[in-house]
């Protein structure tokens, strides 16, 4: 007998189709920009936007495009030090070449080094003949020694798997996924991106995160490190067609089929942020399951939906009570019960001036919590997260009717 049918939504982790659709034009961009080495790129969106599966998928296309490519994907949430970065850098070099070419002896040498026994290499390193390989090999050994700092280290790193790359014949393209993690090392490994990223010929690097003022101020800002350096791609939600179809697809293939009413309420519940999609998705999945229905209705989506609430109700609550100050929940209520809101009703709500919301809001937008729409009105990022705020405990305290205005008590 063959096992159960594989699960029809897939709600967590990097996805491959047919659970990963749309971003066809961005992954036509990016894939042939890595195959071909033309740029260094930025992938930015809001969280659970769906960044990282689409890195995943754009390094499947270009690895198939161009099979002389060395792609090292680094998640820089795991990364605790600038030398961890190095050294996956340098491993991710050489594993590349690994897996394409015989093990030669030094590259067993070069992963006994990194692995620590950097003094015993030291006696053999006369016999490695790459010199790029030697090079770096002697860094680490400087490295270790204090001669050289966790800074040098990098750049040495970098230029190695860019020179190294030219010497066996291939392209690098370095991933850096959560990248504004990397404001927890020191600023200047800003600046040494923009010095190895000019210069590099073999090397290119696709940095993706999610926290917009601070890509902003390091990308894209005058003052910024690499000002001019990346191309950018934004992810947003999906398309509202492509949704309904892969809804639509995704439940025919457990036989289930849903009313259009019923999938117009998921995908208007879910703002077309892909995890949700598939969140509600595996709700519904199993709710319709349970109750033996072949067929979805709007009801079946709006208990999955506060099923998916009450799942997920426990982070949203640690979350709102442990980020925000009392101004920054106070606004997320207001807008979760009446966004999109322009500032001055926002500031109105809440019976303050709206220069004095200035500061919160704008940290709200910062965390991708709060969006800023063309018009200048604002509205929370996360449906959901909205949906179940404005029933929460936190939405108790009252808020002022717009349209009054009272000076603030001293
Ligand atoms: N293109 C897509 N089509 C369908 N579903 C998707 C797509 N992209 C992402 N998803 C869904 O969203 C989930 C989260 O995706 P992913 O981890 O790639 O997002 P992210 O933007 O990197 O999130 P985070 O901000 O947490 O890093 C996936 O597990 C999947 O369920
Ligand atoms: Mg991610």
């Amino acid at each position: 007998m063959d096992g159960p049918a594989p699960a029809p939504f897939q709600p967590g982790g990097r996805v491959e189709p047919p659970y990963f659709i749309d971003r066809e034009a961005e992954l036509d961009e990016l894939s042939l920009a890595m195959a071909g080495l033309s740029a260094h790129y930025l992938v930015e969106g809001q969280r659970r936007v769906g960044k990282s599966s689409f890195l995943l998928n754009a390094s499947n296309r270009a690895r198939r495009e161009n099979s002389r490519l060395a792609i090292i994907d680094i998640d820089c949430l795991q990364l605790g030090s600038v030398r961890d970065l190095a050294d996956r850098i340098v491993q991710g070099t050489l594993a590349h070449y690994k897996d394409k070419h015989s093990v030669k002896g030094w590259l067993v040498l070069q992963a006994t080094a990194l692995e620590g026994a950097i003094r015993e290499a030291l006696g053999k390193i006369e016999k490695v003949t790459v010199k790029s390989v030697k090079r770096i090999l002697t860094v680490f050994v400087d490295f270790r020694e204090g001669r050289v700092d966790e800074m040098g280290l990098l750049r040495e790193a970098f230029e190695f798997a860019d020179r190294f790359a030219s010497e066996a014949g291939f392209g690098t393209v370095v991933l850096l996924d959560e990248v504004q993690e990397l404001t927890k090392f020191e600023g200047a490994i800003f600046g040494l991106f923009k010095s190895v990223g000019d210069r590099a010929k073999n090397l290119r690097f696709v940095f993706s995160g999610s926290a917009p003022r601070v890509l902003e101020r390091v990308f894209f800002g005058k003052a910024g490190a690499l000002y001019q350096m990346a191309l950018r791609i934004s992810l947003g939600p999906l398309p509202e067609g492509e949704t309904k179809r892969f809804i639509d697809a995704r439940l025919a293939a457990v036989a289930l089929r849903a009313e259009a009413p019923a999938v117009d309420r998921w995908i208007a519940l879910s703002g077309g942020i892909p995890f949700y999609v598939q969140r509600i998705g595996h709700a519904v999945y199993f709710q319709a399951m349970h109750e033996r229905r072949a067929a979805v209705d709007t009801g079946l989506v709006e208990r999955a939906c506060e099923q998916v609430m009450l799942q997920m109700g426990g982070d949203f609550d640690a979350r709102i009570s442990a980020k925000f100050s009392a101004t920054q929940r106070r606004i997320l209520v207001v807008l979760s019960k009446r966004g999109p809101l322009r500032r001055v009703d926002l500031a109105r709500a809440l019976a303050r001036k709206s220069t004095s919301i200035s500061e919160d809001l704008g940290k709200l937008v910062e965390w991708m919590e709060v969006v800023r729409e063309r018009r200048g009105v604002y509205r929370m990022a996360d449906p959901l997260m909205a949906a179940w705020l404005s029933q929460s405990r936190f939405a108790d305290q009252p808020v002022r009717p717009a349209g009054r205005r009272r000076r603030r008590p001293a």
